[in-house]
């Protein structure tokens, strides 16, 4: 991981979340990047790739794999130096900054031929909206921004409750406002995949998928 991670001062509640969340853990995810990031990103050619609550870093490193360069923002500490340590140890470390921030107060500067957002959600007070539309100006022209999210969660999750309503893809590609004009929308959809639960456990859950494609003019 490069030495000059940028980081904010003073800890907001998302930060205490979930840096509680990933330190009472040993490793929480895979470490393998997402499927539909894998489905979307595989034909791309290489450029740069900003990825939203990036948790261990099992896509920016599997980004940086292929050539990409990658900002990857976590607000956990610990989250972002297990990232590290995977890139490390793929030899990748130079092709990803990390950063520690908290999305509701500072975003990224620049822009981003691929912004990734998977599964970036909070149950503390989270202003997704509002961080999803600042990531869709934090596309370059011709650029691609990916959503995914849950549409729906497995029967092990302490997610689940019986009044989740999911937005459906329409009414997420609705609240991330943007100009219709200026992008072409290559997925929109709720594909299903499998999940695999902590003891080994299998079920079908849905993913909400947005990938829409900024103009070039
Ligand atoms: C469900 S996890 C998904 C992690 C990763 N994208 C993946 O798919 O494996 C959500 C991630 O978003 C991060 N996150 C939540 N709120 C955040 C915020 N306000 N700023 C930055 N990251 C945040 C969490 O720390 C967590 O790693």
């Amino acid at each position: 991981m490069k030495e000059d991670i940028h980081t904010e001062n003073g800890s907001s509640e998302a930060e205490q979340f979930w840096e509680g969340y990933y330190r009472d853990r040993e490793r929480v995810w895979s470490g393998r990047a997402n499927p539909v990031l894998v489905d979307v990103a595989a034909s791309l050619p290489p450029g740069t790739a900003l990825d939203l609550g990036c948790g261990e870093g099992g896509d920016a490193v599997w980004l940086a794999g292929l050539g990409w360069q990658v900002t990857a923002v976590e607000v956990s500490s610990t989250a972002l130096s297990r990232a590290g340590a995977h890139a490390t140890s793929a030899g990748l470390e130079g092709r990803i900054d990390f950063q520690q921030r908290d999305l509701a107060r500072s975003f990224p500067q620049g822009v981003f031929d691929l912004v990734n957002a998977q599964y970036l959600l909070s149950p503390v007070e989270f202003p997704r909206d509002r961080v999803l539309q600042t990531a869709s100006r934090a596309v370059a022209p011709g650029g691609l921004l990916l959503v995914v999210d849950h549409a729906s969660v497995a029967p092990w999750s302490s997610h689940r409750h019986p009044n989740t309503r999911f937005p459906t893809p329409e009414q997420a590609l609705e609240a991330l406002n943007l100009v219709p004009e200026q992008w072409d929308t290559e997925r929109l959809g709720a594909p299903e995949r499998q999940a695999i639960g902590p003891n080994g456990e299998s079920a079908i859950v849905t993913d909400t998928v947005i990938a829409v494609r900024l103009r070039t003019r």
